[in-house]
């Protein structure tokens, strides 16, 4: 048996069942003569990976019932048949038992036929004053609703296994980096709550897209709206809309909220690969710096003594497929005469992707970062090295009154002369500074050191203890454990 793109047989293993009328698919009008190739089912189908819109296409077409009987374009007894139906074949997809006929392209034309089998006539008034356009379009901007809210409570919980950290890690001095290069030294929360506030933004983009999707797009029809008396807002209501949208054209081609929803999650793959590539480094013996959970490792075949960071690295990786489908998605759009394009029914696979590769990395961040140990000795051991106070002596020498351009040279010396003795900067004797910088007196001590410097710093947004305390307390009042 031949198989489509998508692995799916070339021909349904089942017979149609509908009630007598001469088609082999419920859009192919009496204006056909011919039913489809069976190549030409294989390529169009899209059931394959819509089926899973099949939730949110029950409750539309229960909502729109309701509504085509409200302003009596149904009777109440034809709308209560097709909703109890409609729930009837809900249950068998629940169940997998639904036979899956490819001839029926989609996920639509199962749910409607399926209703007509079993309702006849009453099943055949449903798709009044509505088309597939509208209704792939209402289905999935419900369907990203709840995905969006799945993705924003992931991230909290994450958010949550980063600010668990804070208090234990309090203590711990961590080199920040820049280049890649010891920089400044920082508390161990400030990196922690460094990826609460990357995922804050997150969340508040995926708010924002949010309002974009959460519009009501059903019953523009297909592209030009409607003649019968419907009421929109009323269906949209039903639906928890926010809104409707504006205008028919416009709504039966956007997919502006699939590409801004690919790009919100493009942006969390992009902070969590991030995360992971910076904990691969902390992980490794040269680093030292923390110890992943074993059970989010794997082992090598042939060398014993492994424990590889996987998790990690399928989080790097992963985040490329995410990336990947919001450059498909915006590849899919850019060219399309408005409105609706068959080409659309491909928006599917890379959304679909991206949520669910997301979903995947926020199951598996959130326990690494709750399970994974900083290795504070082998941190503490090393802190003395790379001059992470050498910017703190320049700022002392600044409140002393040099000029910053004179004390930035005159540590820069300091610097080299520390490095030729192999020693931290705390180890120059008084009379070695002073020949650099005479102004220098004994307070100088004070701020050299790592846990001096650290003490050192006071502007807002810095790793001052007192700052980093606030901000884990702002954050603990923000974030529902
Ligand atoms: N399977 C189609 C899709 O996913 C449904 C809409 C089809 N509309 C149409 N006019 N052929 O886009």
């Amino acid at each position: 048996m031949t198989t489509n793109t998508y692995g799916v047989p070339t021909r349904s293993p089942l017979p149609l069942t509908n009630d007598g009328i001469e088609v082999n698919s419920p859009s192919r009008s009496g204006v056909f003569q011919a039913s489809a190739d069976e190549r030409m089912e294989a390529f169009g189908e899209s059931i394959s990976f819509d089926r899973r819109l099949y939730r949110h296409d029950i409750q539309g077409s229960i909502a729109h019932a309701e509504m085509l009987a409200e302003v009596g374009l149904l009777s109440k007894e034809e709308t209560s048949l097709i909703s109890k139906t409609l729930r009837e074949i809900e249950e068998e997809l629940d169940a997998n038992q639904l036979p899956i006929r490819f001839e029926l392209e989609d996920i639509h034309m199962h749910v409607e036929q399926a209703l007509i089998d079993r309702i006849g006539d009453t099943g055949r008034k449903l798709h009044t004053a509505r088309s597939r356009n509208d209704q792939v379009s209402t289905d999935i901007r419900m369907w990203v609703r709840d995905a969006l809210d799945e993705i924003d409570q992931k991230l909290e919980g994450l958010q949550n296994a980063f600010l668990g950290r804070c208090e234990k890690d309090f203590d711990t001095i961590l080199p920040a980096y820049t280049h890649l290069q010891r920089a400044q030294p920082v508390l161990a929360p400030h990196y922690w709550l460094a990826y609460i506030e990357k995922f804050a933004r997150d969340r508040e983009r995926v708010a924002d897209c949010r309002k974009r999707v959460n519009r009501c797009s059903l019953g523009v029809a297909a592209v030009a709206g409607t003649t019968l008396p419907i009421d929109r807002s009323l269906t949209a209501e039903k639906l928890h809309f926010e809104s409707v949208t504006a205008n028919s054209l416009d709504t039966s081609s956007d997919r502006d909220f699939m590409m801004e929803t690919a790009f919100v999650l493009s942006v969390i793959a992009s902070h969590l690969s991030g995360w992971a590539e910076e904990w691969i480094l902390w992980s490794t013996v040269e680093f030292n710096f923390i110890k992943l959970p074993q059970t989010f490792c794997t082992g090598s075949s042939i060398m014993p003594q492994k424990v590889n960071p996987d998790a990690l690295e399928l989080s790097r990786g992963k985040s490329a497929r995410v990336m990947g489908n919001l450059q498909t998605l915006m590849l899919l759009v850019k060219n399309l005469p408005m409105a609706y394009n068959r080409d659309l029914q491909e928006d599917k696979p890379p959304l679909f992707d991206s949520f669910d590769t997301i979903f995947a990395m926020l199951d598996i961040a959130t326990p690494i970062v709750e399970g994974s140990e900083l290795q504070t000795e082998s941190i503490a051991s090393r802190l003395e090295e790379g001059y992470l106070d050498a910017t703190t002596l320049m700022e002392w020498m600044i409140k002393k009154g040099m000029p910053q351009r004179r004390a930035h040279h005159l540590v820069g010396a300091i610097v080299g002369a520390a490095m030729e003795r192999k020693v931290p900067l705390k180890d120059l004797p008084l009379e070695t500074l002073k020949e650099h910088a005479p102004e220098l007196d004994e307070s100088v001590y004070e701020c050299l050191g790592t846990q001096n410097a650290v003490a050192a710093f006071v502007s807002y947004g810095s790793t001052a203890p007192t700052q980093v305390r606030n901000q884990i307390d702002h954050w603990k009042s923000i974030l529902k454990k």
